[in-house]
């Protein structure tokens, strides 16, 4: 089968991998509603293409946070790369590395941030953390990334607890037996995902920034407010998103919540987001809205699953090239 565009990852990696692993990838909270819209937000927007413009040379690179990518998509962070991939999140960074891009590891990821950094040594890494109620734990996290060569921290607000996913209900879903969350073994056997702290608030971004001098991007902003709280408390970089509509079922499609989110900003840090992108113009569309960068989720996981991180560098190029000529043709 010719892998034409990202729907056919997907369609294959719905067919090939086991029924359990597929529902817990594509879930989100409640009837999906913001999952949908995130995608269905996309199709609203129209481009107003300028004509003659000699295209013949076009640079597709960015900077985030200084580090130049070759182009304007990383992957975000999505936990049990395993569940896609044996390699699991070692394919992930060796795709990343090899298409010279960005990859935000996981807190729950199935390799250690030492497994991840051996496979793709030079990568740029950032590094999610969701903050735990043992303290310790999270401040172990960060320091091993730093020490590790992540660039970033990138802490998720928006899960204080996990939204109800319903197939995942249904299927009584938990990681095979053979797969472990790596990250958080030995010492810290104990703190599994049932003990993240939902009392974290914005003070606690003082906290993070006394353990690391790593710059600290904040995952899950959706309103002018809170993008005006991360710009005061000192972030460098804000994602728009809605944990790909796993969270609060009912909210904005992120696309949509980006607008004012770069108006309420004006600059002062970068603004990246994620949540919908599976296609070249979706891409063009968030940085004509103001994005610097977007970041894929699910299509990350199904080119994991197609073939390692073959299949993802396959999705990535695939974006990459779709993106190159959505530019073009708009001029
Ligand atoms: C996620 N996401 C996520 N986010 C995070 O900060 N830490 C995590 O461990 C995870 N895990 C995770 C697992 C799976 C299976 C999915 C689908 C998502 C959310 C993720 O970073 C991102 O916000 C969305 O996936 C973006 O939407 P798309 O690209 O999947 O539509």
């Amino acid at each position: 089968m010719a892998m034409v565009c990202l729907s056919d990852f997907e369609a294959y990696a719905k067919k090939y991998l086991p029924k359990i692993a597929w529902d817990f990838f594509a879930a989100g909270a409640d009837d999906c509603s913001t999952r949908d819209e995130n995608i269905l937000a996309y199709k609203r927007i129209r481009f107003r293409p300028r004509m003659l413009r000699d295209v013949s040379m076009m640079d597709i690179r960015t900077k985030l946070l200084g580090t130049e990518i070759s182009f304007p998509v990383g992957i975000a962070p999505t936990g049990f790369h395993q569940l896609a991939w044996p390699d699991g999140e070692k394919s992930t960074a060796r795709a990343a590395k090899a298409m010279s891009t960005c990859y935000i590891a996981s807190t729950y990821s199935t390799c250690t941030l030492e497994e991840i950094s051996a496979a793709a040594p030079g990568g740029l890494r950032w590094f999610q953390l969701y903050i735990h109620r043992n303290r310790a734990v999270s401040q172990q996290l960060v320091q091993r990334a730093e020490a590790l060569g992540f660039q970033a921290l990138v802490l998720t607000a928006d899960l204080p607890y996990t939204g109800k996913r319903r197939d995942d209900v249904r299927n009584g879903f938990r990681l095979p037996p053979h797969m472990k969350l790596k990250n958080l073994e030995g010492a810290f056997e104990v703190c599994k995902m049932s003990l993240l702290d939902p009392s974290v608030t914005w003070n606690d971004i003082y906290w993070l920034r006394s353990l690391t001098q790593l710059p600290i991007v904040i995952k899950g902003i959706l309103t002018k407010e809170d993008a005006e709280l991360a710009v005061r408390h000192g972030v460098q970089g804000i994602i728009v998103s809605n944990h790909g509509g796993r969270q609060l079922d009912g909210g904005l499609a992120t696309i949509d919540a980006l607008v004012e989110v770069v108006e309420a900003v004006q600059g002062r840090v970068e603004v990246y987001l994620d949540g919908g992108i599976r296609k070249g113009s979706d891409v063009l569309k968030a940085l004509a809205l103001g994005a610097k960068c977007v970041f894929i989720g699910r299509p990350a996981l199904w080119g994991l699953a197609y073939k390692g991180e073959e299949g993802l560098q396959d999705v990535l190029r695939i974006l990459q090239d779709e993106f190159r000529l959505s530019m073009a043709l708009a001029g």
